[in-house]
């Protein structure tokens, strides 16, 4: 299989950005973060997104988003911790490229969480014991989806060149 895009799937505070960025690095081509894709397309952010138009709004918004950045070929998305868990977008994140699932535990999504809180919507305000059950809930909720991508990784024990060679396994990237 030629792979023309690699879209890292996850949970919010799995490392998404973080792993998209290094591999950027690591394979030379461009890394889109598809919440920061969204706040420029709509000059806004998303705390105000979801303040102002609701949930269901941004759902819709971001598959736009989402569909957008698919045509574009060479490229590393991070998306959304929701993305995947919306109308087909499993599916177009498949038919488009390689999909890889950081899978972290609750626990470590936790303390991942609880530093950088405020710019989520879904976890504002939320801490300590509240804030393990949240993620417990959604991740049984978003797994099923989650589970739809090619690969699913274990983000606990694998290092930046763990993921470069599970891509350089699942396929050949577009030249
Ligand atoms: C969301 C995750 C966020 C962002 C929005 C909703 C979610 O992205 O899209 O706040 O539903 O899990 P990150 O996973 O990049 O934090």
């Amino acid at each position: 299989m030629v792979i023309k895009r690699i879209f890292l799937i996850g949970f919010m505070g799995s490392g998404k950005s973080t792993l998209g960025k290094r591999l950027k690095s690591e394979i030379g081509w461009d890394f889109i973060d598809l919440d920061d894709y969204f706040e420029m397309r709509y000059n806004t952010t998303i705390k105000d997104y979801f303040s102002s138009h609701g949930e269901e709004a941004f759902r819709v918004a971001e598959q736009k988003m989402l569909a957008e950045v698919s045509q574009k070929e060479k490229i590393i998305i991070a998306t959304g911790g929701g993305a995947p868990c919306f109308f087909n977008n499993m599916e177009l994140i498949n038919e488009n490229g390689l999909s890889i699932y950081i899978k972290l535990s609750v626990e470590t999504l936790a303390a991942r969480l609880s530093g950088a809180k405020q710019v989520r919507p879904l976890v504002a305000g939320k801490s300590g014991d509240e804030l393990k059950v949240y993620i417990s809930d959604k991740l049984s909720e978003r797994e099923s989806f989650y589970h739809k991508a090619n690969v699913i990784a274990d983000g606990d024990v694998l290092g930046v060149d763990g993921f470069v060679r599970i891509i350089e396994a699942s396929g050949q990237l577009l030249k």
